[in-house]
């Protein structure tokens, strides 16, 4: 074989994608709009994620936050280490390696017909905003749609014109949560001061609802009470689980929980797959 054919084969080999805007919408949470051009990654779903390579420093793993994925993707990235700090050096017009899309995305054809509660916690609102986007485009497709966003502050809101806009709908009903109000003046967006978990409690949900989750892991314990507070039964229940990846494709086995490959299995699971996994949830009250 051809040493230009076995390139051609290797799963690791990304794409070439071109920053065209680079949005800021929060202290160190940038958006990147990336343009892609082998539509390598227009089948992506809402919850799928691609490993994203800063050349010369290296990859890592970034939900899709766009439920439209044609020329271009966006991802919502949080500068944290080495890779997404090199990123945030980058500017409009340079490129970066995208490989994907990967992992298995949230059930939307499950979801179809019926009423779907979305609940994110932080930057989980990023794989969360490719699934209210994909429904309010498929409206017609699904029953009583209930966003849930929390956040630590206010200052921490993310997709805040986005929000304002979804606000006026009438086919969706929003509940924006933060811990702090930050500032002297309320925030655009009306804010309740409390957590993810006093919205859920707020929220009508009725036990025939579906729920997709997204957040920081400690969140989901709580979620989870609350929801079976409310009688949504587990199989309706589906989380997104991050957990430290480096190949993205089931080979290197640094994302191996619950006696699956996450990034394979998932990121995400519905709960009855995980729940048994004491490593995937906390326990809430010993049950989970
Ligand atoms: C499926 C999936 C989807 C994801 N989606 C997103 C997304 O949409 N947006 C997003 O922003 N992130 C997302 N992440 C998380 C992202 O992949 C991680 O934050 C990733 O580690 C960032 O890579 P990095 O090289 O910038 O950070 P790393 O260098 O890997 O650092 C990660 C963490 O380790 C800490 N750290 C690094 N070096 C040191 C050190 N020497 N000593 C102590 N601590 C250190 C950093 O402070 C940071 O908190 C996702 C992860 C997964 C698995
Ligand atoms: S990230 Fe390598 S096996 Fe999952």
């Amino acid at each position: 074989m051809q040493p230009e054919n076995i390139a051609l084969k290797t799963p690791y080999l990304p794409v070439k994608g071109t920053i065209r805007s680079i949005q800021p919408m929060a202290a160190d949470n940038y958006l990147f709009d990336i343009t892609e051009s082998t539509g390598s990654l227009a089948s992506c779903k809402p919850g799928q994620f691609v490993e994203l390579w800063v050349p010369g420093v290296g990859e890592c793993p970034i939900s899709v936050c766009s439920g439209r994925v044609g020329e271009s993707i966006q991802l919502m990235v949080r500068r944290a280490g080495r890779v997404t700090s090199a990123l945030f050096q980058l500017e409009e017009g340079d490129w970066v390696g995208l490989r994907g899309p990967y992992g298995q995305g949230f059930p939307m054809h499950e979801f179809k017909g019926r009423n779907l509660c979305m609940v994110a916690g932080g930057l989980g609102v990023a794989p969360i905003r490719s699934v209210w986007q994909y429904a309010l485009d498929h409206r017609e497709d699904f029953g009583k749609l209930i966003l849930i966003y929390g956040m630590r502050h206010t200052t921490d809101i993310l997709f805040r014109q986005e929000l304002k806009f979804l606000l006026r709908r009438r086919d969706i009903d929003i509940f924006i949560g933060a811990e702090e109000v930050m500032g002297p003046e309320l925030p655009p967006i009306a804010a309740q001061l409390g957590r993810v978990t006093d919205m859920l409690r707020l929220a009508d949900i009725s036990p025939d609802y579906c729920v997709a989750v997204c957040g920081p892991p400690v969140m989901y314990k709580y979620v989870i009470a609350g929801l079976k507070q409310k009688g949504v039964p587990d199989e309706q229940i589906w989380l997104s689980l991050e957990r430290h990846m480096k190949c993205g494709i089931g080979k290197c086995g640094h994302c191996f929980i619950g006696g699956k490959f996450n990034c394979k299995a998932g990121p995400v699971f519905a709960l009855p797959e995980i729940k048994h996994a004491p490593e995937a949830i906390e326990c809430a009250n010993g049950e989970y």
